[in-house]
C-alpha cells in the first residue's frame, strides 16, 4: 500500500510516498532556513507563505519521481497537529484538495508521534518502548504501548532542547538553526571545561520534567563574562561543548529514570536534536545496562513527510477519513497534554 505524506507543521515543506510503512519511494523536502535566517528563528507568517509557494510543485515532483501513478496511492496522510497553525492549515488544505480531486481518503497525523516513526524504516522495533522526543518545539518522555496508546511521563516546562540550542546560538551570533552550528563548533572544544547547571536534576522533586531555560541563561551570562574577559583564555568552543554536555547529561539522567521506573529496556529517540553528536555519544552508556537504543537516520531527525506517510500505514484502518468526513477536519496548534508550564506529578 502506497501512502503520500504531507508535512508542513513548522518550517520544512516535505512530501513523501512510502510503501507499506517501510520503503521510502520518494522524499522531497524544502527547508525555509534562508527565509528565517535574518530573524534567527521561525517567523510563523513567513513560514505559512513559504509553504504555500512550494507545496504544489514539490508534490508534483515527488509523485513524478516516485514513478507511482496517482491511481496506486491509497491515501493522503497529513500532519494536522501540533505545530504552527498557519503552516498546518496550508498542508491540510492542500491535502484536502488533492484527496478530493483524486477521490482518496485522508489520514490525519500527530506530528510528535510521527517523529518517532523515523526510527522504524530501518528497524523493526517492538513495543513497549520509552520514547524521548528532542525537537525544536518539544522535549518529552513517552511510554509507548502502541502507536495509539502512549503516556507522557515528563516534558519541558519552558524551552525545548532544540530551542535552547537555537537561543544560545542566537546570543553568540552564530546563525540559525543553532543546533548543527553548535554541534560542529563544539567538536573543537572541551566538554568538561565548565560545569553548567543540570536543571531539575532532583528527580524526587521535579519528576521526569525538563527545563532548559536556566541552562540557556547560565550560558548566555557566561558569554557576557567571556566577552569582557577576552584576554583570558576562555574558548568559545569550550563553552559550547560544555553547554552541549549539560544538555546531554540532563537528557540521559531523566531517560534513565524513565527506563528504571517502567522497567522497559527499549529506548527510541527522535526529533531534530537527535542528530547531535554529543547526545548520541552520551546515550551509548545505556547500552552497557542492556538497553536497546534507537536513533533515527540523520536525514530523518528533522521534520519529514516520510514519517507522516509511514505512521499512517499503521493507523490506516481506524483513522481513515473519507470525503464526507475530511472536509470538516481542522488543524490544531497544540496537543493538550503537551501544554508547557505545568509539572507532571
Ligand atoms: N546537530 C544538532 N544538535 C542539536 N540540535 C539540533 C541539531 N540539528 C538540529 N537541531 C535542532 O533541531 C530543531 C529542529 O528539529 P525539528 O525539525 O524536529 O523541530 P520542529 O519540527 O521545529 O519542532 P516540533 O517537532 O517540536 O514541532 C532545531 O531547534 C535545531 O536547532
Ligand atoms: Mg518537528
Amino acid at each position: 500500500m502506497n501512502i503520500l505524506g504531507i508535512e508542513t507543521s513548522c518550517d520544512d515543506t516535505s512530501i513523501s510516498i512510502v510503501s507499506d510503512g517501510k520503503k521510502i519511494l520518494t522524499l522531497l523536502s524544502l527547508s525555509q532556513n534562508d527565509a528565517h535566517k535574518a530573524y534567527q528563528g521561525v517567523v510563523p507568517e513567513i513560514a505559512s507563505r513559504e509553504h504555500l509557494k512550494v507545496i504544489y510543485s514539490l508534490t508534483e515532483k515527488a509523485i513524478s519521481n516516485s514513478k507511482i501513478p496517482i491511481s496506486q496511492i491509497s491515501a493522503v496522510a497529513v500532519t494536522t497537529f501540533p505545530g504552527l497553525i498557519g503552516s498546518l492549515v496550508v498542508g491540510l488544505n492542500f491535502a484536502k484538495g488533492l484527496a478530493y480531486r483524486y477521490n482518496k481518503p485522508i489520514i490525519p497525523i500527530n506530528h510528535l508521534i510521527a517523529h518517532f516513526y523515523s526510527n522504524f524504516f530501518e528497524n523493526d522495533i517492538k513495543f513497549p518502548f520509552i520514547g524521548l522526543l528532542i525537537s525544536g518545539g518539544h522535549t518529552a518522555l513517552f511510554k509507548f504501548d502502541s502507536f495509539e496508546d502512549y503516556t507522557i511521563l515528563g516534558k519541558t516546562i519552558d524551552d525545548s532542547c532544540g530551542e535552547a540550542f537555537d537561543k544560545v546560538a542566537k546570543h553568540f551570533d552564530l546563525g540559525y538553526p543553532g543546533g548543527p552550528i553548535i554541534d560542529n563548533l563544539a567538536k573543537d572544544g572541551n566538554s568538561n571545561a565548565y560545569n553548567f547547571p543540570l536543571a531539575l536534576a532532583d528527580i524526587k522533586k521535579y519528576g521526569l520534567n525538563f527545563s532548559f531555560s536556566g541552562l540557556k541563561t547560565a550560558v548566555i551570562h557566561f558569554r557576557k563574562k567571556y566577552k569582557t574577559n577576552q584576554n583570558k583564555d576562555e574558548k568559545l568552543e569550550d563553552i559550547l561543548a560544555s553547554f552541549q554536555n549539560a544538555v546531554a547529561k540532563t537528557l540521559v539522567l531523566k531517560t534513565m529514570k524513565a527506563l528504571e521506573k517502567t522497567g522497559i529496556k527499549r529506548l527510541v529517540i527522535s526529533g531534530g536534536a537527535a542528530a547531535n553528536s554529543e547526545i548520541r555519544k552520551s546515550f551509548m552508556i545505556l547500552k552497557n545496562n542492556g538497553i536497546e537504543i534507537y536513533f533515527p537516520p540523520l536525514n530523518l531527525c528533522s521534520d519529514n513527510g516520510a514519517m507522516v506517510a509511514g505512521l499512517a500505514y499503521h493507523l490506516f484502518e481506524k483513522n481513515l477519513l473519507n470525503k464526507a468526513e475530511f472536509l470538516s477536519l481542522d488543524a490544531k496548534s497544540r496537543m493538550v497534554e503537551m501544554k508547557r508550564n505545568s509539572l507532571i506529578t
